[in-house]
């Protein structure tokens, strides 16, 4: 396990990507440092407090430099090394970004999890779109994070057949089950150290 290694969960909604994380990361024996919401009565902030890990929640009053600059003032206090976004419902900025990237020897290290086959079906309800339109296969795409909407370069994805589905609830369950695999297993790999030190760079660069 690479000691030291700070992790925020940035979350907007009900939480259960983040949950995984935060469970996965104590079972491996660390913790999460902090979750990180913008909406005071997200559902996220219950599940942190259950797992006992420590919370924020940053709304955004202002503009939204404003609100960023108050964000980066918690990553930095935190000297958090990555930023797993988990429902997260705001972009995050080029400048954001770079400030993070500055920090990181060029790398920004914001990851991404998104329920369909990026680049189909990018942003807002696409469980709902990919349903409605009887697609073969959707699946999740676990990708870093441009100041685009769910458009950085794509780090795994993981396909899954409607036909084993009856229902839209039942397409939704499969759907998080498979979030919480990807993100999980991608979290192991950056605690024990599996993840290259020039792999952004190099992903960046494909
Ligand atoms: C997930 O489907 C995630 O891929 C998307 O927002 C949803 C958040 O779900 N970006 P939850 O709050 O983790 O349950």
């Amino acid at each position: 396990m690479r000691e030291g290694l700070r992790i925020a969960i940035f979350a907007s909604g009900t939480g259960s990507n983040a949950q995984a994380l935060i469970e996965k990361m104590q079972s491996l024996g660390g913790q999460i440092e902090f979750v990180l919401t913008d909406k005071p009565h997200a559902g996220v902030l219950e599940r942190a407090q259950a797992l006992a890990t420590m919370s924020y929640v940053v709304e955004k009053k202002t503009d939204r430099a404003a609100h960023e600059q108050e964000i980066l003032k918690l990553v930095d206090e935190h000297q958090i090394d990555w930023i797993l976004l988990a429902g997260y419902m705001r972009l995050l900025s080029a400048n954001f970004l770079k400030a993070l990237a500055d920090r990181h020897e060029g790398r920004a290290q914001v990851v991404n999890i998104h329920p369909s086959l990026l680049p189909d079906y990018p942003g807002a309800g696409s469980l709902e779109k990919a349903f409605a339109d009887k697609v073969e296969f959707s699946g999740v795409t676990l990708h870093l994070v441009d100041e685009g909407m769910d458009t950085g370069p794509i780090i795994q994805q993981l396909p899954l057949a409607l036909k084993e589905f009856t229902s839209f609830a039942d397409f939704k369950a499969g759907m998080h089950r498979l979030e919480h695999q990807i993100y999980t297993e991608f979290l192991e790999k950056i605690i024990v150290g599996q993840i290259p030190t020039n792999y952004f760079k190099e992903t960046a660069e494909c």
